[in-house]
């Protein structure tokens, strides 16, 4: 369907359009990632460049975090809200010295059973520094999922949510491009298809297949009840 359509054109876009961002190294960094999905959850891309080199300079590995101090680790922290991203983040590093020998794993259920590794940061960890083919799911990809198959049910509902996921998942590329379809869609959520009324779609690459577009409701998609 639609979203598949997408892929090609998608990836032709962010050969052209990726924003040039510190964690996007070649070869990927699965530490850098986890690091910079983190600290992107609930902070913009503009504030957490900072905060993302400096937590490096301070914590250059996974062993350096395991062993970090508290009050480092917070001071490191401060201004950027939801200290317990940070607490978890080290109970992660340490759980992976412990248990992985110092390397993050590189199996979904083993990501996601360490502390603040949900769906969508395994997702993006395994994709962007492991080439597998998994999707990255966050608000900025239902958004563009919603509009472009024109699905105006509530995003809400985890039920909704799952499907997405699947269609998510039946229109990603080969493995090796899937770090860069889960980026693509991520930046093309923040810089084009934007929230409520403002999406560009004349610079878009997926204008003429999507159906909310046609449709002409682009600008009320996606619904989200509220709880
Ligand atoms: N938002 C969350 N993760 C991101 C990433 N890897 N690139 C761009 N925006 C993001």
């Amino acid at each position: 369907e639609r979203l598949r359509q997408l892929t090609v054109p998608l990836l032709g876009w962010y050969e052209r359009n990726a924003r040039e961002l510190p964690w996007r190294e070649t070869p990927a960094n699965a530490y850098h990632v986890w690091i910079s999905e983190i600290m992107l959850q609930q902070t913009r891309v503009a504030a957490v460049r900072e905060y993302y080199a400096r937590f490096l300079r301070e914590f250059p590995t996974i062993e350096a975090l395991a062993q970090g101090e508290e009050e480092r680790l917070m001071k490191c922290w401060e201004g950027l809200g939801y200290y317990s991203r940070a607490r978890n983040l080290q109970k992660a590093a340490r759980q992976t010295m412990e248990r992985f020998g110092g390397e993050l794993p590189r199996t979904y259920e083993e990501l996601t059973g360490l502390p603040g590794i949900g769906d969508y940061t395994a997702g993006a960890i395994l994709s962007i520094a492991q080439g597998q083919r998994v999707p990255a799911v966050d608000g900025n990809v239902l958004r563009l999922a919603a509009r472009i198959m024109d699905c105006d049910e509530d995003i809400a509902d985890v039920k909704v949510r799952r499907r997405f996921r699947a269609w998510v998942e039946e229109a990603l590329p080969p493995a090796e491009r899937c770090g860069d379809y889960n980026q693509a869609m991520m930046d093309l959520g923040a810089t084009v298809c934007l929230p409520n009324a403002e999406p560009m779609c004349l610079l878009c690459p997926g204008r003429d297949l999507c159906a909310g577009r046609e449709a002409g409701r682009q600008s009320s998609l996606p619904v989200k009840a509220p709880k």
